[in-house]
């Protein structure tokens, strides 16, 4: 039996606007997803999700439910097969499979959370198939699981649930890592509100297709804020940052993917003190993050809690995906 796991994320600057092709900056934070597989003696993809309390098993292209509404467990554990077939694609094995997965991470709250499965799952299914997987394979094989979920993902997410750290990232290149002189005093507040990452995604598209050369401009202020933020990041300068990060929201408030929930948990937080705040991740919904200086991050949390949101200080781990045990 093995057991592998990968962390949640916070997009600080540049969602959206990844999937045209800026930069963005990402940073794992320390919850976790846990992916417990076992090999079977048949050819069965079995899968349980004990947050999401759906099961299921895959046989030769058919889906047999086990917990939950058949078609929405499907379509949540479609990915996760995805993952385990592509890995032992790359392994050159095929075994049947008992595949558990346990969460910390909320779903469908911009926090990674499917990207973190897909990852954790090929980790431990290659571990338990006794391959040696680079990373790069298995951020492959996320990446294609998240192609299932979010049809067009660029690739952000799964690039920093397996590689952890704080990243620059790039569509279709090299990313690179970044060092953080300062200690980030991030808050993440959830709204609540689940939402797909493909409606909001597709919503962008459309407002693109009627505004293309504002589009354009929004993307070039885009960029040079992800620029100046990578340089205060390494700077350590949080005033700066903060500043960054509500210019940052301007422009996805402008997009249209925020929503009221996220604003009041914004507002609050600024009310509190919070240097900057801006939702993170595709919006209509789930979380948004606030950057506090040491000092006042408690005062910012009890304020975004106030105002409704399911919130915690997050502290940014170096470690992506990882084999806990096998
Ligand atoms: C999702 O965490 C962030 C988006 O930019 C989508 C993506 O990059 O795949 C909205």
């Amino acid at each position: 039996m093995v057991v592998a796991s990968a962390p949640a994320k916070v997009i600080l600057f540049g969602e959206h606007f990844v999937v045209h092709g800026e930069p963005a900056i990402v940073v794992a934070i320390d919850k976790r997803v846990y992916a417990k597989v076992e090999l079977r003696t048949d050819d069965k993809i079995h899968v349980i999700s004990k947050n999401l309390n759906i099961a299921g098993s895959f046989n030769d292209g058919s889906f047999t439910v086990e917990v939950g509404d058949p078609q929405a467990a499907r379509l949540k554990l479609e990915p996760i097969k995805c993952a385990a077939e592509k890995i032992m694609e790359a392994c050159g094995k095929r075994k049947g499979l008992d595949i558990e997965i346990y969460s910390e991470i909320p779903a469908s709250a911009g926090l990674g959370s499917s990207a973190a499965v897909a990852s954790a799952v090929a980790a431990a299914v290659g571990a338990a198939l006794k391959s040696h997987l680079s990373k790069e394979e298995i951020f492959k094989a996320s990446l294609e699981a998240e192609k299932i979920v979010h049809e067009m993902p660029s690739g952000v997410d799964s690039a920093i649930t397996t590689f952890g750290g704080a990243l620059l990232f790039r569509l279709n290149s090299k990313f690179e890592r970044l060092t953080l002189e300062a200690e980030l005093p991030l808050i993440i507040a959830d709204t609540g509100i689940k939402r797909s990452t493909k409606d909001q995604i597709l919503k962008v598209y459309a407002l693109k297709e009627r505004h293309p050369r504002i589009f354009q401009l929004m993307r070039n202020v885009l960029r040079e804020i992800v620029l100046e933020a990578a340089e205060a990041l390494q700077e350590g300068d949080l005033n700066i940052l903060g500043e960054l990060m509500n210019l940052n929201h301007a422009l996805l408030y402008g997009l249209g993917v925020s929503n009221d929930s996220l604003e009041q948990l914004i507002n609050a937080a600024k009310k509190a003190g919070a240097l900057g705040a801006k939702l993170t991740g595709a919006g209509g919904g789930g979380c948004i993050i606030a950057l506090a200086d040491g000092l006042n991050a408690e005062k910012v949390l009890k304020a975004v809690q106030e105002a409704g949101g399911n919130a915690f200080i997050a502290h940014k781990t170096n470690d992506g995906v990882r084999v806990e045990h096998e």
